[in-house]
C-alpha cells in the first residue's frame, strides 16, 4: 500500500491531469454533420456538478441500512457501493457528499476480504458540497461508510406533528434532485450514473416507512421495512418518506399512499390513473417499472409533483376535488419513459427530461380528457412561458443551458418544460403525428435505461427523423430551439380559441360594457378561471378587484392555482381584502412554485416587504430547506 503522503500527491497530479482533460474537452468544437444538426456544438458527457471519478470507477448498486430518528433529525446507518472499477487501475472513487458526518469507512473483496479505508474529505463548496476520496486497494470492489447527515440536510424535511395533516404523528421526507441526495447518502450524485439499490429502514414503529422502489402495502407497520429497486436508476430518483401512512388500490397496478385524513379524497382525485398509463403505453409503449403508486405528502413539499420511480411523490395541493389539477400526475407519470427510462446525463441536459415530459403530458391529457382540454392547459403554459421570458435574462432563456457554477435547480424555469415542449410539437407538426409518435417510440427503447446528453439526443434525431431531408423537417431551425434565447419565429402557434368566450367576457369588464355580475362564468371549469385572470393587466385598481370579489368570491377560492394567481393579481395591486387570505395563503403551503411569485411581488414595495417579513418569521420554520433557500434570497433574509 502507497503511504498516505504519496498517495495524496500522486492523487492531486491525477486530478490536474483531468482538469485539464476536460477544460480541452469543454470547449466543444462546432463539427459539421450530415445529419441535418450541422453547426451544433459537441459537448462532452462531464457533469460539472459532481466530483464524482466515473471514468474510472462506476457505483452499480448501493446498499441502505438506515436508521430514521426523529429526535435528532437525522438519519444514521450505512451505505455499501458496490462498484465497477471501469479503469483496472484506478485506485480511488470519489463521492460526492453534503453535511454528512463520516464515522468510518471500510473496502472489501467478493471473497470477504475486508479493510479499513483510508479517506480524505476535501473543502465543501457551497452548491457542490465536499468531495470525499476513498481509497480502494487491488481487488475490492465494495465501499461501506457508517455516516449520519445533519439536521440541516438539504434533501431532508423533518415536520413535527402540528405540521401534518393529522396532527398526531411526525413525518419525514426526502427530495434528491437535482443535487441533494448527496445530503443523505454519500454517493456518485450525477445523473449519467445509473445503480440499482436495495434498502433496510427502521422508523418508530407505528409509522410507515416508503421507497422509490418496490413496496408492501399489505405489510403491518413494524418499524422495519425492506425495499429493493431491481432498475437501475440514477441517484436523484432515490426516495425515502415515513409518516402515518395508509394505502388504498386505485386498481391492480396502481394505488395511493396518504395520511389517513387525506387518503380517500386522494383516491377520488387519482382515480384515472391507470387510464393515464394505459394511454401513455398506447402512444409510447410498455410501462416499465411494474406499479405506480402515489404519495401525498404534507403541503410543506416544496415541488408540485416528483417523478420518484415507482411512487410519485405529489403535493397536497392538487387534491382540488374535481380533478382539475390532474395534469401534474399525468406529469410525473410521464417522466416513467421520459427521465427514468430515458434520463438526462447532466443538469445542462435538463430540458430532455422536462421538455419531453411536458409535451408527453399534453398527448396524455389529450388521451383522457379530451383535445379541448389539451387545449386549454397548453395555452395556460404557453402564457407562463411568455411571462417567465419576459423575466430571464437572454442566457437562461436556452434549451441547452450552461450550469456551471450555479446551482442545478436555478435551471428549473418554463423554459426547459414549455420551450422543451414547443421544441416538440414543432417537430411533431413537421414529421406529421404518426412518424413522430413512431420516432418516440424507438427512442425509449433504444435509450431505455440510459443517461444521455443532448447530443447524443440530436444524433439519434438526425439518424431517425431528419434523415430524409425534407423540407418541413429542414425548416425547424434546431439550433436555434437548443442555443438562442427566446423562440424562433416559426414555433408553433398555440392557439387560445378555446378561450374565446373567456377572452370576450374579460374585455367586456375591462372596458365596463359588461359588469362583473354580468359574466357568464356558470360553465367555467378552473382552467377558464385561470386564463381569465391571466388575461387581466398585472395590475388593477382595488376597487376594480372588488368588484370582482362581490361577484365572485375569489378571495376564498379553495382551488390552489386559482387562488394563486388571484392573491399575486391582489397584492400588486394593493388590494387590501385579500391581505389575510394571503397570509393563510404563505403560512398553509410550501410548494415554492406556488408562494415565490407572492413573496417576489411583496418584496415590490416596503409596505409589502415589511408584510412578507412578517408572514415569513413565521412560515419559515415549516418550509423545506429548498423553499427557504429560494425565499431567503427574495426577501433578503438574514436571520
Ligand atoms: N422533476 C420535477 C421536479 C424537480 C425539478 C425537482 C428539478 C427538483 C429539480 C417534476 O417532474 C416537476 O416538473 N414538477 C412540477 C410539476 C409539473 C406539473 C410541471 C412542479 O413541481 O411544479
Ligand atoms: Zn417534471
Amino acid at each position: 500500500m502507497l503511504s498516505p503522503a504519496i498517495f495524496w500527491s500522486r492523487q492531486l497530479m491525477i486530478m490536474g491531469l483531468i482538469a485539464v482533460a476536460l477544460s480541452m474537452a469543454c470547449s466543444a468544437p462546432s463539427t459539421p454533420s450530415s445529419d441535418g444538426t450541422a453547426g451544433v456544438p459537441r459537448y462532452t458527457r462531464h457533469d460539472v456538478h459532481s466530483y464524482a471519478n466515473t471514468d474510472q470507477v462506476k457505483v452499480q448498486h448501493i446498499d441502505l441500512d438506515l436508521n430514521v430518528l426523529f429526535d435528532e433529525r437525522l438519519l444514521r446507518g450505512t451505505v455499501t457501493l458496490t462498484v465497477d472499477r471501469v479503469q483496472p487501475d484506478a485506485d480511488t472513487i470519489i463521492l460526492d457528499t453534503r453535511n454528512l458526518t463520516i464515522r468510518r469507512i471500510e473496502t472489501s473483496a467478493p471473497n470477504g476480504d475486508a479493510w479499513p479505508a483510508t479517506f480524505q474529505e476535501g473543502p465543501p463548496d457551497l452548491i457542490l458540497g465536499a468531495p470525499l476520496t476513498v481509497f480502494m486497494p487491488p481487488g475490492a470492489t465494495q465501499v461501506s461508510i457508517w455516516y449520519e447527515t445533519s439536521p440541516v440536510a438539504s434533501g431532508l424535511q423533518w415536520l413535527v406533528p402540528s405540521q401534518t395533516t393529522g396532527k398526531q404523528r411526525p413525518f419525514m421526507f426526502t427530495q434528491s434532485q437535482a443535487i441533494h441526495a448527496r445530503s443523505w447518502i454519500p454517493l456518485q450524485d450525477s445523473p449519467g450514473v445509473r445503480m440499482t439499490y436495495s434498502a433496510r429502514v427502521r422508523t418508530p414503529s407505528d409509522l410507515r416507512a416508503v421507497m422509490s422502489a418496490a413496496n408492501y402495502p399489505e405489510t403491518p407497520t413494524t418499524g422495519d421495512y425492506r425495499f429493493e429497486m431491481k432498475q437501475p436508476i440514477p441517484s436523484y430518483l432515490i426516495a425515502l418518506a415515513v409518516g402515518d401512512l395508509d394505502f388504498e388500490a386505485l386498481g391492480t397496478r396502481v394505488g395511493v399512499y396518504a395520511e389517513p385524513a387525506v387518503l380517500s379524497l386522494a383516491a377520488r382525485e387519482f382515480e384515472d390513473t391507470e387510464a393515464m398509463i394505459s394511454a401513455t403505453e398506447r402512444l409510447y409503449g410498455p410501462y416499465r417499472w411494474e406499479r405506480y403508486d402515489l404519495l401525498v405528502l404534507p403541503p410543506s413539499f416544496p415541488f408540485g409533483g416528483m417523478e420518484n420511480p415507482r411512487l410519485t411523490f405529489a403535493t397536497p395541493t392538487i387534491l382540488a376535488g374535481d380533478k382539475s389539477l390532474v395534469s401534474l400526475v399525468a406529469h410525473e407519470l410521464a417522466h416513467s419513459w421520459s427521465g427514468n427510462l430515458v434520463t438526462n446525463a447532466t443538469w445542462r441536459d435538463f430540458w430532455l427530461n422536462e421538455g419531453f415530459t411536458t409535451y408527453l403530458e399534453r398527448r396524455i391529457l389529450e388521451q383522457v380528457y379530451g383535445h379541448r382540454r389539451e387545449r386549454m392547459e397548453a395555452a395556460i403554459g404557453r402564457q407562463a412561458l411568455n411571462e417567465e421570458l419576459d423575466r430571464l435574462s437572454d442566457q437562461d432563456e436556452v434549451l441547452h443551458l450552461d450550469l456551471t457554477g450555479r446551482d442545478p435547480d436555478d435551471g428549473m424555469t418554463q423554459v426547459p418544460y414549455e420551450k422543451g415542449a414547443l421544441f416538440l410539437r414543432h417537430l411533431e407538426e413537421a414529421a406529421g403525428r404518426e412518424r413522430f409518435d413512431e420516432f418516440l417510440r424507438g427512442y425509449f427503447e433504444e435509450f431505455a435505461f440510459q443517461s444521455i446528453t443532448t447530443d447524443e439526443f440530436l444524433t439519434y434525431l438526425g439518424e431517425h427523423l431528419l434523415e430524409n431531408g425534407e423540407e418541413s423537417l429542414a425548416e425547424v431551425p434546431i439550433n436555434m430551439w437548443l442555443q438562442e434565447p427566446g423562440l424562433p419565429v416559426n414555433a408553433p402557434k398555440v392557439s387560445a380559441e378555446v378561450f374565446v368566450s373567456v377572452e370576450r367576457q374579460a374585455q367586456g369588464w375591462l372596458t365596463e360594457d359588461l359588469s362583473a355580475a354580468a359574466l357568464t362564468t356558470t360553465a367555467w371549469t378552473t382552467h377558464e378561471w385561470l386564463h381569465f385572470i391571466d388575461v387581466l393587466p398585472d395590475r388593477l385598481s382595488p376597487s376594480r378587484l372588488h368588484e370582482l370579489d362581490v361577484a365572485f368570491n375569489l378571495t376564498s377560492a379553495r382551488n390552489s392555482e386559482i387562488a394563486h394567481k388571484w392573491l399575486l393579481l391582489a397584492t400588486r395591486s394593493g388590494y387590501k381584502p385579500a391581505n389575510e387570505r394571503l397570509r393563510e395563503y404563505l403560512l398553509s403551503i410550501g410548494r415554492r412554485k406556488l408562494i415565490q411569485p407572492l413573496y417576489r411581488a411583496l418584496a415590490e414595495t416596503t409596505e409589502g416587504h415589511m408584510r412578507a417579513l412578517d408572514i415569513y418569521r413565521v412560515a419559515r420554520p415549516g418550509y423545506h430547506p429548498i423553499t427557504v433557500g429560494t425565499i431567503d434570497q427574495i426577501l433578503g433574509w438574514d436571520g
